[in-house]
């Protein structure tokens, strides 16, 4: 088959390879993308522009920042492209329905990964649903990732599954990392962090090592996440629970923005930002 990446991202690139390896041809779309992408897309079939790849393509997955996700599926809506739609981003059931609804049931295949770029074997899966979910899963028989196609239930959201699953192991990944950053920033803003550490370290085993690796792993995608957690804070108020977590912890993230791209910065790197993004503390007032 030929499908289409939107676009090469990090994720993006290696779930091409596993496609490669599955023996389908892989294209993308040049315009507008970073000299980051073209490096990551070497090995696919470059497009200049969206209406070409188009109306080449059999299948097209969105893999891109979830704030992004809905202006893409309109722009690949009002192409020529008649396949499968894949949107595999990290978006609430109700921003996935929304392009469901644009595309059609019998096109739109809902996703959600779960994992790290996949560049090696059982760490990144997935998840399908929708009519046709288990197609989709079948264009990956090669490579590292693993396309799991979930059983179709007679839920309301059924054809959203891969989303409302994403949404929900997401909102505790990457809501407990916001959480125990914030814990750290609090902690120095009120000259408790040494004291905090020692408290750590005599009954909670194991966060101030968490506190350190977690400001590595997260800052530099932290731009990203703020938008995931708007849509995680969407998925929790739509089922009538507050948002209000995954709200802060949008704010947290939002506050390392700068952080983008850059090595693993470190803890005190982390708060700083966190801290400098305050209203007015109450010291201050
Ligand atoms: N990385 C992970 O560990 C991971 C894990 C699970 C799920 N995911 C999901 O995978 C998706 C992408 O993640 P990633 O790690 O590949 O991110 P990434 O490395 O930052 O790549 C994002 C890609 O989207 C492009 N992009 C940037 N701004 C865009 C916009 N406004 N509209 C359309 N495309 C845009 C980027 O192109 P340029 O840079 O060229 O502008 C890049 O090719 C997200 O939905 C994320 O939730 C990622």
């Amino acid at each position: 088959m030929r499908i289409g990446l939107l676009h090469p991202g990090a994720m993006g690139a290696s779930i091409g390879v596993s496609l490669l390896a599955s023996g389908h041809e892989v294209g993308w779309v040049s315009e507008g993308r970073s000299h980051d992408s073209c490096n990551r897309a070497k090995q696919f079939k470059a497009f200049i522009a969206l209406d070409d790849m188009s109306v080449w393509a059999d299948g097209i997955m969105s893999i891109c920042p979830p704030d992004a996700a809905i202006a893409q599926a309109q722009a690949v809506y009002s192409t020529a492209f008649d396949g499968f739609y894949v949107d595999a981003n990290a978006i609430a059931p109700n921003s996935a329905k929304k392009i469901a609804q644009m595309f059609g049931a019998g096109a739109y295949v809902d996703g959600g990964i779960i994992g790290p770029p996949a560049l090696g074997a059982g760490t990144t899966r997935l998840y399908l649903s929708g009519q046709h979910a288990a197609r989709v899963a079948d264009w990956f028989t090669q490579g590292f990732l693993q396309a799991i196609a979930l059983p179709a239930s007679g839920h309301a959201n059924a054809i959203v599954a891969a989303s409302s699953l994403k949404m929900a192991y997401a909102a505790h990944s990457k809501g407990s990392s916001a959480l125990l950053l914030a814990v750290n920033a609090l902690a120095a803003s009120n000259g408790v962090s040494e004291a905090l550490k020692a408290e750590w370290d005599i009954s909670q085993s194991g966060l101030n090592q968490r506190s350190v690796v977690t400001a590595k792993v997260t800052s530099p995608k932290a731009w990203r996440f703020a938008g995931e957690m708007l849509e995680i804070s969407e998925t929790f108020k739509t089922q009538g629970l507050s948002g209000a977590f995954h709200q802060g912890a949008a704010d947290i993230f939002s506050s390392m923005a700068e952080l983008k791209d850059q090595p693993g910065a470190d803890l005190d790197q982390v708060i700083s930002k966190i801290l400098g993004s305050r209203d007015s503390p109450d010291s201050e007032r």
